[in-house]
């Protein structure tokens, strides 16, 4: 199969990162300036949701319209998924109905299963590994606001999941330096915390905080984890991030988190609308580097 996908921020260059980045801030002024652009017309996309979802659905079904095609919204339990139909099997089909794929699976097997025989291509919309259209809008925020990330120092505070490993692979592709924070027992995938010499790991929040350009949180349980949510609450205390934390920070430090959020958990019940914090625009940039992956990936 030829199609290229983009499962994880490994299966595009730098140069092409970039170049999606860059493109996600003309969009956005392009869309503010009420610029019709619709390069996309004619194609259609497959959304398959196996979890919920706010900020990645609106974000491609809206980008997808404004860029003049079509998103189709799949549920596991309204398709023949749902009877048990593989994964091998929908993606052949769905090469031949739509023009690219997105796919949010609790199990990132799925994920490679399905691009394995897709001839379309094929987007992590999240899956238990990683988080890729995420790290797109975390890096247009930053790079909006503040300029280079390259260099810069990142400061991850909590659960060693998905997140955490995007931004392990982020910090090679966009050349940051990366530490980390989570409580011993939910300390970050080994293999890819020793494959990516940018990343490392502390036992403390405010040694990760230490003069971070940007501190990043994510939520304590994430989604298949529901039946945990009393020991991890219990072992993420002393790992939540309120102003006090992010005054270790560099004095210029912004705050991210790719929500939803559980105030008086992961974040103090008041740290979203902190001076800081960009997590409203951080959201937002969700359609305009969509739009951009979408453009780049469709060309
Ligand atoms: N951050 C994020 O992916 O949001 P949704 O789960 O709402 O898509």
């Amino acid at each position: 199969m030829t199609a290229k996908h983009f499962l994880s921020l490994m299966d595009f260059s730098r140069d092409d990162l970039a170049q999606i980045i860059e493109r996600a801030s003309e969009l956005k002024h392009l869309h503010a300036a009420g610029v019709h652009h619709r390069p996309l017309e004619g194609k259609t996309l497959a959304m398959i949701f196996e979890l919920k979802s706010t900020r990645t659905r609106v974000a491609f079904e809206a980008g997808m319209h404004q860029l003049g095609g079509h998103a189709i919204f799949l549920r596991p339990d309204e398709t023949q998924l749902g009877r048990g139909e593989p994964v091998g099997d929908t993606a052949r089909v769905l090469s031949s109905l739509v023009d690219i794929v997105m796919l949010r699976v609790l199990d990132h097997t799925d994920l490679n299963s399905f691009a394995a025989v897709s001839s379309v291509p094929v987007i992590n919309g999240m899956s238990n590994r990683f988080h890729p259209c995420q790290l797109l809008a975390d890096m247009q925020t930053f790079i909006e606001k503040r300029g280079s990330i390259r260099d810069q120092s990142v400061a991850f505070i909590g659960d060693g999941y998905n997140l955490c490993n995007s931004y392990m692979l982020a910090s090679d592709r966009f050349e940051f330096d990366l530490t980390i924070s989570t409580p011993p027992e939910f300390r970050p995938n080994k293999d890819l915390l020793d494959k990516n010499r940018r990343a490392h790991w502390v036992a403390t929040p405010q040694e990760a905080v230490s003069g971070a350009n940007l501190v990043v949180t994510d939520v304590w349980s994430s989604m298949g984890q529901e039946n945990q949510l009393a020991e991890r609450r219990e072992a993420f205390q002393g790992f939540q991030v309120d102003s006090n934390l992010l005054d270790h920070a560099d004095t210029n430090a912004l705050f991210m988190h790719c929500l939803p959020a559980h105030r008086g958990e992961e974040i103090s019940v008041d740290l979203l609308e902190d001076p800081r914090s960009v997590v409203w625009e951080e959201a937002g940039n969700r359609l305009h580097s969509q739009k951009a992956l979408l453009e780049f990936m469709l060309g």
